[in-house]
């Protein structure tokens, strides 16, 4: 084993940020943060990144004690982000506790992030069993229609964040007031808010 100064040295010697975004008219953003995800999602697919659309969906317990793990996304409509998984899982369980939620997703060699946290709700049986039907017969063993569900994470904020190699990290955040979105716009130290 080596010693944590050594270890921390390894860690601080890995690359950072090393990716470069494709060009992004900030005077040009859609009002919808969902037209804006859809944009830099294919671009990530486009630019060769595996599996876009695996996400960090981050939850608490009744206890408000967090929790984490990658999932796929499944579809991101004005409804919100869509995600699926057994009501027996740990993340069913928290989810029915306490049913908010944050989703993280890394592009890395475009050096964007985008992060979403809203309130979560169950998407009706039969949306959930279309899902499940959806999914190859080797991912639906042992599952039952009724275990498997399909949840809405119904965004109250979206960030996306751009990495700038001169550390000017652009964020361009979407928050709803209402039911309309409000967007600003933080590059650097400078601040943008519109609408
Ligand atoms: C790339 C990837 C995709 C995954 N997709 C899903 C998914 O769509 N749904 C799911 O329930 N678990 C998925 N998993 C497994 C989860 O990470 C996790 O292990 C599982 O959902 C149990 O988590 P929980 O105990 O917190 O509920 C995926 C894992 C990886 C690495």
């Amino acid at each position: 084993m080596t010693s944590s100064s050594t270890f921390a040295a390894w860690l601080r010697a890995l690359p950072a940020l090393a990716g470069e975004p494709p060009a992004l008219d900030t005077d040009a953003l859609p009002d919808d943060p969902v037209v804006l995800f859809e944009r830099w999602i294919r671009e990530a697919a486009g630019a060769g990144v595996a599996e876009p659309h695996a996400a960090t969906l981050a939850t608490v317990d009744a206890e408000g004690m967090p929790d984490a793990r990658t999932l796929i996304v499944k579809d991101v409509t004005d409804r919100g982000w869509a995600f699926a998984g057994p009501r027996g899982s740990a993340k069913g369980g928290q989810l029915a506790a306490a049913p908010a939620a944050a989703l993280s997703l890394w592009w890395q060699p475009l050096r964007r992030a985008v992060r979403v946290r809203g309130r979560v709700q169950e998407a009706p049986r039969q949306e959930s069993d279309a899902d499940l039907a959806a999914r190859s017969a080797a991912a639906r063993e042992g599952l039952q229609p009724g275990e498997w569900v399909r949840w809405w994470l119904e965004p109250q904020r979206v960030e996306f964040w751009q990495g700038a190699s001169d550390r000017r990290h652009l964020r361009i955040v979407y928050e709803r007031a209402d039911r309309a979105w409000t967007r600003s716009i933080v590059n650097g130290e400078t601040t943008k808010s519109e609408r």
